[in-house]
């Protein structure tokens, strides 16, 4: 019997997963997995390589020597830490469209649960209930309305100095919805079998405590 651990935490960009899935993981002593960074690292791969999304033979071929890990809060990509590139909106629209490619989906599902066989994970993404691990212990799939979460984006990157309209936020964060929703292969949904969070009305504090709550 293995008593890995597997708590997964599903939900649109910008519901805040990363911060509440790292403050889950710290409180139980357990390794908080980005498979969010993971989609970034590959789109920015492609990127680099100028390999169109269109152009599935050659998306393929890079992916076989490609390298993703994420360990102790970091992205690795092909042995190299790409932590710092990844988070631009432009690296959030590449992800999107080539997270929704077959060949992408396929490597990345193998990393992913190569790492949660090892050890006990709190993994947040859009199908880790649904798809990566459906046996997980625990599942919550986290949801704010899109003003929100536009609303959040642009106070944390005005805090960052950066000149930013909200309005265009909000248009990047419905355009991303979309594609998640609507793509073939594992779209964002709802695990039947996850406790949603709407967090529109909640602190960060609150969000931890009610997830914690559920797991003990
Ligand atoms: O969580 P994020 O914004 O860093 O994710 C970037 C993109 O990766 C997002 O648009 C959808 C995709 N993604 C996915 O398809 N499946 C996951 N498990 C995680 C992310």
């Amino acid at each position: 019997m293995d008593n890995i651990v597997r708590i997964a935490i599903d939900g649109p960009s910008g519901a805040g997963k990363s911060t509440i899935a790292k403050a889950v993981a710290q409180k139980l002593g357990m390794e908080y997995v980005d498979t969010g960074a993971m989609y970034r690292a590959v789109g920015y791969k492609m990127k680099e390589k100028n390999v169109s999304s269109e152009d599935l033979e050659e998306v393929g071929k890079v992916l076989e020597s490609t390298e993703i890990d994420f360990n102790d809060g970091i992205i690795y990509l092909d042995g190299k830490d790409v932590s710092g590139r990844i988070r631009t909106p432009e690296m959030s629209q590449i992800a999107s469209v080539y997270s929704a490619l077959p060949p992408v989906r396929e490597k990345l599902l193998s990393v992913q649960r190569d790492i949660g066989h090892r050890k006990s994970v709190v993994m947040d993404g859009r199908d880790i209930g649904t798809n990566v691990f459906k046996d997980a212990q625990h599942k919550f799939f986290l949801t704010a309305t899109a003003e929100e979460r536009a609303n959040r984006r642009f106070l944390e990157l005005k805090a960052k100095g950066e000149d930013v309209e909200y309005k265009s936020i909000l248009e990047d964060i419905e355009a991303r919805d979309y594609k998640d929703i609507n793509r073939k292969l594992n779209p964002l949904r709802k695990a039947e079998d996850a406790i949603e969070v709407d967090s529109t009305n909640m602190t960060i504090e609150e969000v931890v405590k009610f997830i914690l709550d559920r797991i003990k």
